[in-house]
């Protein structure tokens, strides 16, 4: 660590065996809930009907070389034209919530003036949901920025954008807080921030370090006068915030600079989002990594306070972790040909930071299968952060990219993503056997669809789409999982 910083957590050393019983039957605890989720940008569609403008990721998608294929979400799973049929599928399966996000660029297309037509979209599908006895889980913010905010005042960059996203999701509830108890705020700041503004590997594709921070202060000031204003109207809801996770392991525990490395990469993931919004305060290490990029200039007196108005809930979107070290190592860890991969953090804090293959099974992603991660990350929250402010946690999303074979009677048999689902739930009820609150789970995602700068190649769902005729085909990973659901076990 730099001088006179102590490290603000304890590092543990890396486990790499995957969750080693995964066989027997592991129930939940009663009242569990079982859900599936997507995002407005990656399933609707419907991208300029019913006075739908532009969001950052209609422009970004054009831009060549951006995402693969040049994929758009224009059409994408249509299920804006859809949602009864899949509203009625997860209700043959059996799933008990949707967690879905609303559009801002639907509700508020130029940004400052309410579409009603847009609204009444959100309207149709809660009605639909609640008709089929589902559970809407309403995310406000998944990334699709309206590109009026962004071309006309510089997007996250401009405090004023915090303000504009606190009005919209008054806007939201007015329409249906009525019937809508779960509000989530932000999905993943972190790649709205540094995958945006920073990395420039998603909307609005920028490059600046300076430009990444400011947009994750004023993502996390938005989210605390949404959380302010939702509260005063609906005391009794569910309000919480979406951040995503990894968890960094430093190669080499007794080697004071791949400590440090893993460190600063957990401090510009977790820390920065997770300090502020449940302590209050950004943490002293972070602070002094980004020094020269000017967080600070843009925390103004009273910010914090506003950041860190309790929750009720925290979402915890998981997929793998890390082995961190501070030294491109030419071997890798499982004694494989030699790798060297950057962190995969274009965070200003990671720089000098490299992460290693250990020999773990790979997604199509080339992301490792660490379901122990899980476990120690949700122990981690509850001990850290929502434990002592009685915050519920619920993993908001988890789940895998593989290629899927189609059969001839066009089944897809995904025993690779039924078998990533299965250690991820175990390895979740060891966590709660230790004491996490953990209190439900949403597969990533009910369907294969728009993943991001991926385009549609990489494929999520329980649910196959064939994105030519739109027709959904139930994988063996979706009825396994309606099981579970129905069971609340999972089973031998
Ligand atoms: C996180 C994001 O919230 C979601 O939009 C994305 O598709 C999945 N992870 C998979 O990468």
């Amino acid at each position: 660590p730099a001088p006179g910083i102590a490290l603000p957590y304890t590092p543990s050393a890396p486990r790499t065996e995957p969750t080693p019983n995964a066989t027997g039957t592991v129930r939940f605890p009663d009242g569990f809930l079982w859900g599936a989720a997507t995002a407005a940008y990656q399933v609707e569609g419907a991208a300029h009907e019913d006075g739908r403008e532009d969001s950052v990721w209609d422009v970004f998608a054009k831009v060549p070389g951006a995402v693969l294929g040049q994929d758009d979400g224009e059409v994408a799973c249509d299920q804006y034209h859809r949602y009864p049929a899949d509203v009625a599928l997860m209700k043959d399966l059996g799933i008990k919530a949707y967690r879905f996000s609303t559009s801002w660029s639907r509700v508020v297309p130029g940004g400052r003036e309410v579409n009603p037509a847009g609204v009444a979209y959100y309207d149709r599908l809660v009605d639909e949901l609640l008709g089929a006895d589902i559970l809407p889980w309403l995310t406000l913010y998944h990334w699709d920025l309206p590109q009026a905010i962004e071309a006309e005042s510089n997007g996250w960059v401009n405090r004023d954008t915090a303000y504009r996203f606190r009005d919209y999701a008054v806007t939201m509830h007015e329409a249906i807080g009525d019937r809508v108890d779960v509000w989530t705020t932000l999905n993943e700041p972190w790649c709205a921030a540094f995958l945006g503004y920073t990395g420039g590997q998603h909307a609005p594709g920028r490059q600046s370090r300076e430009d990444g921070l400011a947009a994750a202060h004023h993502l996390m000031l938005g989210h605390g006068l949404a959380v302010q204003a939702l509260r005063e109207r609906a005391p009794g809801a569910n309000l919480g915030i979406t951040l995503n996770f990894e968890v960094e392991d430093p190669v080499n525990p007794d080697d004071p600079a791949d400590v440090d490395a893993a460190r600063r990469l957990d401090g510009g993931f977790t820390r920065i989002f997770a300090d502020p919004i449940l302590r209050g305060a950004y943490p002293a290490d972070v602070l002094e990594d980004v020094r020269e990029y000017g967080l600070e200039q843009h925390v103004q007196d009273g910010d914090l306070e506003i950041i860190s108005t309790p929750i009720d809930s925290l979402g915890v979107n998981y997929y793998h972790g890390n082995a961190v070290s501070a030294t491109p190592h030419e071997q890798p860890l499982d004694g494989s040909a030699p790798v060297t991969r950057p962190s995969s953090s274009p965070f200003p804090g990671g720089d000098g930071a490299y992460t290693h293959p250990r020999g773990l099974p790979l997604t199509d992603q080339n992301w490792e299968v660490q379901p122990e991660g899980l476990t120690r990350l949700l122990l981690r929250l509850q001990q850290d952060y929502t434990g002592p402010r009685g915050i519920a946690l619920y993993v908001t999303e988890n789940g895998s990219a593989y290629e899927d074979v189609v059969g001839p009677d066009g089944f897809v048999d995904d025993q690779d993503r039924l078998g990533f689902i299965d250690v991820h739930l175990r390895a979740i009820k060891d966590a709660i056997d230790e004491g996490a609150d953990v209190r439900g789970y949403f597969g990533w995602s009910l369907l294969d669809n728009y993943e991001w700068a991926w385009g549609y190649g990489k494929r999520f769902g329980l649910v196959r789409v064939d994105y030519e005729t739109q027709e959904r085909t139930v994988k063996a990973s979706g009825r396994w999982y309606g099981q579970v659901a129905r069971a609340n076990a999972v089973p031998d």
